[in-house]
């Protein structure tokens, strides 16, 4: 059990679960874009470790950046999305690989459809670590999915509570 702030939380999927995972996802990125020139856009800040693992498995020339968005506070969503630091690259014409850590209602991915079909960029597939099906809200498909999970409020591998946990190389729920 770990603590952070005034909670607690339990282990709830192990680090090599997660690295098989992203062997998954990357396997199907890779199939997918052969011998294409893509861009990776991850979500900041959430997805840092887990671009960065599915980015050095992609075998041929790729670009990467990155987008900061947010709407949590605590342990649930505002249903707010902000735009924290924004797009600083023309993607018109390019296709696009979305990398978000975990997508829960699916408002974070409306704010980067926007964002990607104002650029008119080519298309775009989404790939996320983990997903919350009952929390999901939207249409978007989602192409690339490392693991289905509950509606628990999980930390660790890039996801926090409030600003702590991202370091955490195995994830944890909340205590019930
Ligand atoms: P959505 O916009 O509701 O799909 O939420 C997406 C974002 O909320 C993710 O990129 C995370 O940053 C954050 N988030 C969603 N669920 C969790 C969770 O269980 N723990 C920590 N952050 C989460
Ligand atoms: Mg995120």
């Amino acid at each position: 059990m770990i603590q952070l702030h005034d909670l607690e939380f339990t282990p709830f999927i192990s680090e090599e679960e997660i690295l098989h995972s992203i062997s998954k996802i990357s396997e199907e990125i890779n199939r997918e874009y052969e011998g294409k020139i893509l861009v990776f856009l991850g979500i900041l800040n959430g997805a840092f470790l887990v671009a960065s693992e599915i980015i050095k498995r992609f075998p041929a020339d790729c670009e990467v950046n990155f987008v900061k968005l947010g709407s949590y506070e605590g342990t649930s969503t505002t249903g707010n999305v902000s735009t924290l630091l924004g797009l600083t690259q023309n993607l018109k014409g390019r296709e696009v690989v979305i990398i978000e850590d975990i997508v829960d209602t699916g408002n974070t991915l409306a704010a980067i459809d926007k964002i990607l079909m104002d650029m008119e960029v080519s298309g775009y597939k989404i790939a996320t670590l983990f997903l919350k099906p009952h929390a999901y809200k939207k249409s978007y498909p989602i192409d690339f999915v490392g693991m289905e999970i509950p509606n628990d409020f999980i930390v660790g591998y890039g996801l926090d509570y409030n600003g702590l946990g991202r370091n955490l190389t195995q994830v944890y729920k909340l205590k019930e």
